[in-house]
């Protein structure tokens, strides 16, 4: 089976000004060089991307936006296109952020719609899932998430949701700085693997990069990255600090090296 390879994806949110995103993203420069065997990317806010993408220039770090519409273009005051998104140098975006569904009202519906919009402006859809404290706690966990990858990717083919990368991210784990076990991790991504290769085969599944997301930091990265059906992580608080941020991408090129 040929490798996945991982990503490191970090998720600035409505965090860093321009000159503060300028200058995380002239730090990270210089801290992730040529990381081969993982994937780099920064979703910063979309006033700094254009700033970032000038500074990350001729580095291996790719850049994605945090959110798009699905409309090409119009009367959307507020909104941003993926063609404005590829525009400023994203080759990825971030789709249904579980901040997304609890502020702004997002629902399985519109991440389907968003996902269409990116894979046809030729984005990299994030696309993430993930159940709350309660839905846990009422062994739902399993139902929902299942939902939420059937919803979202209703009506796609197989060659377009293996162009997808899921992220699997607990709401509970979200900047509370309560990490999912790697068990509970890996037996939720091992499920959403096992999903999609009931609905599009064997190819798909084994191709489709799941990362796990809420607080994820250099001192659990590694054996995050360990488990079989992780393959990166999607990282809010600690993508904010370069050093952090380069560790984990460090560590994780260490623990993809060493994995069978
Ligand atoms: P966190 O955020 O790493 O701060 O928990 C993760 C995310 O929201 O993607």
């Amino acid at each position: 089976m040929a490798k996945r390879k991982s990503l490191i994806a970090g998720n600035w949110k409505m965090y860093k000004t321009v000159p503060q995103a300028v200058d995380l993203a002239g730090r990270l420069k210089s801290l992730v060089s040529d990381s081969v065997d993982v994937d780099v990317m920064v979703a910063p806010p979309f006033t700094a991307l254009a700033v970032v993408a000038d500074v990350l220039k001729g580095s291996a770090i790719h850049m994605g936006g945090q959110d798009l519409f699905w409309e090409a273009e119009g009367a959307y005051t507020g909104e941003v296109s993926a063609s404005m998104l590829t525009a400023t140098g994203c080759t990825y975006v971030i789709i249904g952020h579980s901040e997304r569904r609890q502020y702004f009202g997002e629902t399985n519906a519109t991440v389907n719609k968003k996902i269409r919009s990116a894979l046809l402006g030729g984005l990299t859809p994030v696309m993430c899932i993930g159940e709350s404290e309660a839905e846990r706690e009422s062994n739902q966990t399993f139902s929902v998430v299942q939902k939420q990858l059937e919803e979202g990717l209703e009506g796609l083919t197989s060659d377009e949701v293996q162009k997808i990368t899921v992220a699997y991210e607990p709401v509970w784990a979200i900047g509370t700085g309560k990490t999912a076990t790697t068990d509970q991790a890996q037996e939720v991504h091992e499920f959403i693997r096992g999903r999609i290769e009931k609905a599009y085969g064997d190819s798909v599944a084994n191709a489709i990069r799941i990362l796990y997301g809420g607080s994820a930091k250099p001192e659990n990265i590694g054996d995050l990255m360990a488990m079989a059906d992780i393959d990166g992580a999607l990282v809010g608080g600690a993508s904010l600090n370069a050093d952090s941020f380069a560790d984990m991408v460090r560590i994780s090129i260490d623990t993809v090296t060493n994995k069978t």
